[in-house]
Parts: C-alpha cells; sequence; structure tokens
C-alpha cells in the first residue's frame, strides 16, 4: 500500500501527479541583486529604497522565454511573487501607487506572464507576502527594516494594522477575480512568536484576520490549493517546508499530508549576483528524485535579473534537468513513495507509479555491476533501463532467495541519474 494522505479542501489531484514546479521571485530587489532581504537585512529607510522602484526597467523581459524554460525542465506549474516583503506589486492593482506600471516598466507584467504560461501549459500559482515593508499601516516589528530606528515607536503611533489586512484582503480579492482561475495561492509568512525569551512579537493569524481571508479564497476559487503560511490550523493544503529536504514524508500530527519542498539554486530567491554556493545539476536532479521518492513537490525557484531575463546560471541548470527530465519523466510523473515493503538499497531511491505499478530505482553511485535488491525477487516482470529502454538481466543469487539482482552495464550510462524501471508483476 502507499501512503494517502489527509482529504483537505482544495484540488490537490493534479499536483500530486505533476510533482514539479517553478518559483519565481522577482521584483525591485533584482535590482540591488543581493538577495530579496536587503531592504531589511541593511535597514534602508524608504527614501532611499525608492531608487530601485525609479530604475526599475526590464526592456528584456519576455515571459514567453520564462515559460519555455519552464517547460523544458519538465515543470507542470509556476508560483510567482505577486508582491514581496518590499511591498512592490507586479500587477496594475487598483489599491496601491506601488506598482510595475508606475516604473519605467510603464505596464501590467503579471497579466503577460500568466497567459504565457498559461499557453505553454503550465498551471498558476501566486505568492503573495503577508508581510508588506512599504505599507504606511503595517506595524513596524522585529522583521520590519526599521526595528532599530530610534523611531520605531513614533512610527507605530499613527498605524493601523486593520487598515493594512484591508489592504491585503483587497489585493487578494483582485488576484482572484481578475486573472481567471488560479490554481495555488501562496501566501508568505506568519510569525506569531509566542514564547519568544526576548518577548518580541511577530504576527499570527489576528494580524491577517486570516479565517475571514480564508472564506474569502474558498468563496471566490473553492478549488484552490492553499499553503501553510496563514497559521491556521485547517483549511490550508499543502506543507511547505524551505531550503530543506525533509527525511522522510511530511506529516501533521502523524498522518501524511501533501507537501511540496520550495528550493534555490544558491541560497537567494531573489537574483543574486555574487552568490558562489550554486549547487549542481546532479544535486539538483537527486532533489528532485529525492522529493517524489518520500511522496512530495519540488518547486524550484529563479530570480530573474532586472533586465528580466534568467541569467545563465539559471537556464544551464534548467537546461540540464530538462534534458534529464525528457528520458526520465515516467519517474517522476504520476509517481509516489514507493510502498512500505519495497526498501531502497544504498545510494538509491525508488519511486512508485501505482497506477501502472511501475518502480523506478534512482542510482546515484553508480554500483560495479551488481545491483541487490532485497525482498523483490519473483516480483518483477521485466527490468530495463529508462533512458534507452535497454533489458537488464536479473538473477537470484543464492543463497538469498529474496533477494532480486540486477546485472548493470560496467559503464554508468550518459545520463546525471540512470533509472532502472522495474515491471512489477
Ligand atoms: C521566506 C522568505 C522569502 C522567500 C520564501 C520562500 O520565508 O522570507 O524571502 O520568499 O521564504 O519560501
Amino acid at each position: 500500500m502507499t501512503l494517502t494522505t489527509k482529504p483537505t479542501p482544495g484540488d490537490t489531484g493534479w499536483f500530486v501527479h505533476d510533482r514539479f514546479g517553478m518559483f519565481i521571485h522577482w521584483g525591485l530587489y533584482a535590482l540591488a541583486a543581493r538577495h530579496e532581504w536587503l531592504k531589511c537585512y541593511e535597514q534602508i529607510p524608504d527614501d532611499v529604497y525608492e531608487k530601485y522602484f525609479k530604475h526599475f526597467d526590464p526592456d528584456l523581459y519576455d515571459p514567453d522565454l520564462w515559460a519555455s524554460a519552464a517547460e523544458n525542465a519538465g515543470m507542470k506549474y509556476f508560483v510567482i511573487t505577486t508582491k514581496h516583503h518590499e511591498g512592490f506589486c507586479l500587477w496594475d492593482s487598483k489599491l496601491t501607487d506601488y506598482k510595475a506600471t508606475n516604473t519605467p516598466a510603464g505596464r501590467d507584467l503579471l497579466h503577460p506572464m500568466v497567459d504565457a504560461f498559461r499557453a505553454h501549459n503550465l498551471r498558476t500559482g501566486f505568492y503573495h507576502s503577508l508581510i508588506d515593508w512599504h505599507h504606511p499601516d503595517f506595524i513596524v516589528d522585529n522583521l520590519h527594516p526599521m526595528h532599530n530606528s530610534p523611531d520605531r515607536d513614533k512610527m507605530n503611533e499613527g498605524r493601523d494594522q486593520m487598515r493594512y489586512v484591508d489592504y491585503l484582503h483587497g489585493q487578494v480579492r483582485e488576484l482572484l477575480t481578475e486573472f481567471g482561475k488560479v490554481d495555488i495561492m501562496w501566501f508568505d509568512f506568519s510569525y506569531p512568536m509566542p514564547d519568544d525569551p526576548e518577548g518580541r512579537k511577530g504576527k499570527g493569524h489576528t494580524h491577517w484576520r486570516s479565517e475571514e481571508l480564508l472564506k474569502m479564497i474558498r468563496d471566490l476559487q473553492p478549488n484552490i490549493i492553499l499553503d501553510d503560511r496563514l497559521d491556521l490550523p485547517e483549511g490550508w493544503d499543502i506543507k511547505t517546508p524551505e531550503q530543506v529536504q525533509p527525511r522522510e514524508w511530511v506529516k501533521v500530527d502523524g498522518q501524511p499530508v501533501v507537501w511540496e519542498a520550495c528550493q534555490t539554486f544558491s541560497g537567494s530567491w531573489g537574483y543574486h549576483r555574487d552568490e558562489t554556493s550554486w549547487k549542481s545539476l546532479d544535486q539538483l536532479v537527486q532533489m528532485l528524485i529525492d522529493t517524489v521518492s518520500k511522496g512530495g513537490n519540488l518547486l524550484l525557484n529563479v530570480g530573474p535579473t532586472g533586465r528580466g531575463e534568467f541569467d545563465a546560471r539559471a537556464l544551464d541548470r534548467l537546461n540540464g534537468m530538462g534534458e534529464w527530465m525528457r528520458l526520465h519523466n515516467k519517474s517522476i510523473y504520476g509517481c509516489t513513495q514507493a510502498p512500505a515493503e519495497f526498501t531502497a538499497p544504498q545510494d538509491c531511491r525508488f519511486t512508485y507509479n501505482p497506477d501502472k505499478k511501475r518502480l523506478y530505482v534512482h542510482v546515484f553511485a553508480w554500483p560495479f555491476i551488481h545491483l541487490h535488491l532485497d525482498g523483490l525477487a519473483g516480483k518483477v516482470e521485466y527490468a530495463q533501463l529508462l533512458n534507452d529502454a535497454s533489458e537488464i538481466n536479473m538473477q537470484t543469487l543464492e543463497p538469498n532467495k529474496d533477494t532480486l539482482t540486477l546485472v548493470l552495464p560496467v559503464q554508468k550510462p550518459n545520463v546525471t541519474v540512470p533509472v532502472i524501471e522495474l515491471f512489477l508483476k
């Protein structure tokens, strides 16, 4: 038996089939090119940060190129930052002037993006920041750029968080009524901090009126997939571990849930010019496999430049993943964690397609000739390498009668991670 997850209100059927999506972090911080949190990290006041608003001019922006890069990589959905913590909006919101239309870009950047990704058959997700470092009513707290300012208390005097929440809800309404069917709503993030040793105060469901927001979302788009960052115990659809690979299928109160790991290429989510910690293609492909082997999805992030392009490092990784996916997507789409009776050997990951009854062995370190699969003797009808459909011979060697031994070529196939497809009886 494969694991079944706790039922939730949203439609996750397509999601657990498709497995692989593109996250996009794009905002004014692309110009600073040193992390999307720079306004907070460097405690930059609004009037200084304004230079990025004045100079935001993505003259090379062509969302069709983004969408084809995602499609070619094998991704099936995308999640775009409609607004990140800095507060800047990519669409022509009626509720603010702090938006792309008022920069040198001079236009709504979101509608053409949604159209382009839909044209390439990718589903649409909106990331929307709960945090807002630009809105005049958002209460300055310890995650705000002005957290250290001597004027902090004075700044908060006229602020009314509930007026901010009206704005937040109003913008979500725009996003869920002006763009057709939206498949995912991805809020970020709550930090209630009830037990903080220094008594610092964060923000949680009361600061966003999350229950009311949830109700509006389900009224407007009943089947939408909602992430887990509104600080609500119920009502969400997916858990979203960030920048970590869970050790096993993610559970809540002991029960497996639908989950999606979000990961970066290099650490920063926004475009970062000088970061050198880029993951290799091998690591990224292994990450995708590892995620699906534990029943999860991978949302892999690109931070486009201020000119509106994916940079060469991102394109290089996406192309490499696409080449691997072209030959191996059968072991990803429609696949999940293998039934508990099958244990993957050392340096391998299993994924399993329950409809087709096929087990996929992903070999991270290529062994010499023999790969032993305990418990699989007598259960496999046929075995082949997935990349070229070349037969793999099977043996059972004395005295381990329960163990199926695959006889591999000495040379590792010329692919990032070789996969052996086992047709179960
Ligand atoms: C965070 C960060 C952020 C990023 C996000 C992605 O919580 O604040 O910059 O957008 O995680 O998961």
